[in-house]
């Protein structure tokens, strides 16, 4: 009875929600078919070993890629478990959500999403459970910052030098992020300002009904505190940015198109998609588009709802500088369209109760590691696929040395870095020569030298793909395992070979 009912209300919810019921029943599939099967709790997990430092969901998605294919961890969180574990997104307003569609978002094959455009809550509890459900609770350490990384006599990984309580590694993963403590700016004569000052990310709780709300910084952050700063029914508004972002639409359609420029930055034919969004996204508000910089050299801002809100007089967006704080608002030289930071304008008061510092975030260090791999050519984010130090590929920091792309940090990549890791760990002849890595890097500069970024400072989601499908064919070694690397799938056949791989050198005397 109890499964005729069950059956009847998904027949129902399917014909009320036909979307939405294909969204839940794709993401079912994809996790039944692509999720590794968490490990038994008493299984005793194989070496190689890896670090995994954080607990974020880069980390956790990593970690559980890597217990899931047998190979043991351990996760070293810098904060305490309610401030650490799920990372930014446990330290951010709880209106905050995501702005890509959740599609782009599924930073795990078994991460199941009920809505389009998750809230900081459900983002939270996604990576918890993926915690939870691969057994990652007595493999994680909170409070402990990661400061050193160095290996031992026997050319093991040890961290914070405390080889006795942690153990040793033959992997690290760094999984650090890109968006640290706060980054709280001091205006000239801030304290002549008589009303509070805010970050963007401690909004909750804060009232702001009937007061004149200055944001100050003009990236994502700053449309979400518009955004909160209308729901709670402020009087005026004005966004003071001091340069021009893109914004684009939240339509998954458009976002995925913008991602498959496989060039991975400008290109001759940039000027379409900048002309369709002006004509048709932009459209009246076209003055706030970026006059000098073209869409594929910074991350865009996703949103469809800011340029209505400013149309319909509840915001301003103001483009210029800062002078100094007064005692009630902000001294500010409005600059023109295509006008540089700094630039001539003219000045005048704006006027606000309360500031809120939509300045983004410090950026957390990864200076843990061996001095060695920040050699000066090839330093961050200048690595082997972005993420491997040509030096050292058993070092692997996803999305910790990311800068600006069209795509996103939580997507299906996590899993391809982490198994890429896994084989240049367990089959020696698929790892990569630091002269290779490095002459891979320079090819890349090479292709990408008429970008107006560096090679490494934008990229887009369809490059990322190219780059795999690029080092998984011209090394002929990995070819067996490009199943394995793309899709988590068939584990066992490579592994036999390289078992037989191994006994064929050591006879004829080429083991290392
Ligand atoms: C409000 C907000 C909304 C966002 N929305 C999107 C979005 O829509 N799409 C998108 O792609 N991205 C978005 N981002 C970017 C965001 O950074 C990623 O979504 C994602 O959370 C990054 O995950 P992560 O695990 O890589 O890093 P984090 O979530 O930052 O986790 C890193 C963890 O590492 C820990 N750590 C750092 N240093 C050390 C150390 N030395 N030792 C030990 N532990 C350490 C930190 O304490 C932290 O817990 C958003 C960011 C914010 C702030
Ligand atoms: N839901 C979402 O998708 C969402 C929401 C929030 C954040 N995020 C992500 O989180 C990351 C951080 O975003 P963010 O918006 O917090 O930070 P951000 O992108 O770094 O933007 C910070 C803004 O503050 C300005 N700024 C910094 N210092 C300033 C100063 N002294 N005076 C005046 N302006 C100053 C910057 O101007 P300059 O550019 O000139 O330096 C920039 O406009 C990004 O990756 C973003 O995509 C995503």
């Amino acid at each position: 009875m109890a499964i005729i009912d069950r059956a009847l209300s998904l027949l129902a919810f399917a014909f009320k929600h036909p979307l939405a019921f294909v969204y839940i029943a794709l993401q079912e599939i994809l996790s039944l078919v692509f999720s590794p099967s968490p490990p038994p709790p008493t299984d005793k997990l194989h070496r190689p070993r890896i670090a995994v430092i954080g607990a974020g969901l880069t980390g956790v998605s990593s970690a559980a890629h890597c217990v899931g294919h047998g190979f043991d961890v351990k996760i070293f969180e810098g904060r305490v478990k309610q401030k650490g574990l799920g990372g930014i997104w446990s330290r951010v307003n709880s209106t905050s959500a995501l702005q890509i569609h959740s599609i782009m978002f599924r930073f795990h094959p078994s991460v199941k999403w009920d809505s389009a455009y998750p809230s900081q809550k459900k983002i939270k509890e996604q990576i918890v459970s993926v915690w939870e459900r691969y057994g990652l609770e007595k493999k994680t350490v909170f409070d402990t910052p990661v400061q050193s990384v160095k290996r031992n006599s026997a050319g093991r990984w040890i961290i914070n030098d405390n080889e006795v309580e942690h153990g040793t590694f033959d992997g690290i993963i760094a999984a650090v992020g890109s968006c640290g403590d706060p980054q709280m700016i001091q205006l000239p004569s801030h304290e002549k300002f008589k009303g509070p000052t805010f970050h963007s990310s401690e909004l909750d709780g804060k009232q702001v009904k009937g007061k004149k709300v200055l944001i100050i910084g003009g990236g994502a952050s700053a449309i979400e505190a518009l955004e909160y700063a209308v729901k709670c029914g402020a009087a005026e508004i004005d966004v003071l940015s001091r340069s021009d972002k893109w914004v684009i639409p939240r339509n998954v359609f458009v976002d995925m198109l913008l991602a498959l420029n496989i060039f991975g930055g400008e290109t001759s034919l940039s000027w379409i998609p900048e002309w369709f969004l002006r004509r048709f996204f932009y459209r009246d508000l076209d003055d706030i588009s970026p006059a000098n910089k073209g869409l594929y050299t910074d991350t865009p801002m996703v949103n469809s709802q800011l340029f209505d809100q400013i149309r319909a007089g509840k915001a301003r967006w103001l483009r210029g500088d800062i002078i100094s704080a007064e005692e009630d608002g902000i001294l500010f030289n409005h600059r023109a369209k295509g006008v540089p930071k700094g630039g001539p304008g003219h000045e005048s008061q704006v006027r606000g109760d309360v500031i809120i510092m939509a300045t983004g975030y410090k950026r957390p260090s990864i200076s843990f590691l061996p001095d060695q791999v920040f050699e000066q050519r090839y330093a961050p984010p200048n690595w082997y696929l972005q993420v491997f130090p040509p030096q050292d590929p058993s070092i692997c920091a996803t999305n910790s040395t990311y800068l600006n792309a069209i795509g996103t940090v939580g997507n299906y990549h996590i899993g391809i870095y982490t198994r890429l890791l896994l084989m240049f760990l367990v089959d020696p002849l698929t790892r990569p020569q630091e002269p290779l890595m490095k002459l891979w890097i320079d090819l890349t500069r090479f292709l990408k030298k008429f970008a107006p970024t560096k090679a490494f400072d934008f990229f887009t989601y369809a490059e990322l793909i190219y780059w795999y499908c690029f080092v998984s064919i011209i090394n002929p070694f990995r070819w067996k395992w490009v199943p394995f690397i793309f899709f988590g799938m068939f584990r066992g056949l490579p592994a036999t070979v390289v078992e037989q791989e191994d006994r064929f050198r050591e006879l004829n005397g080429k083991a290392e």
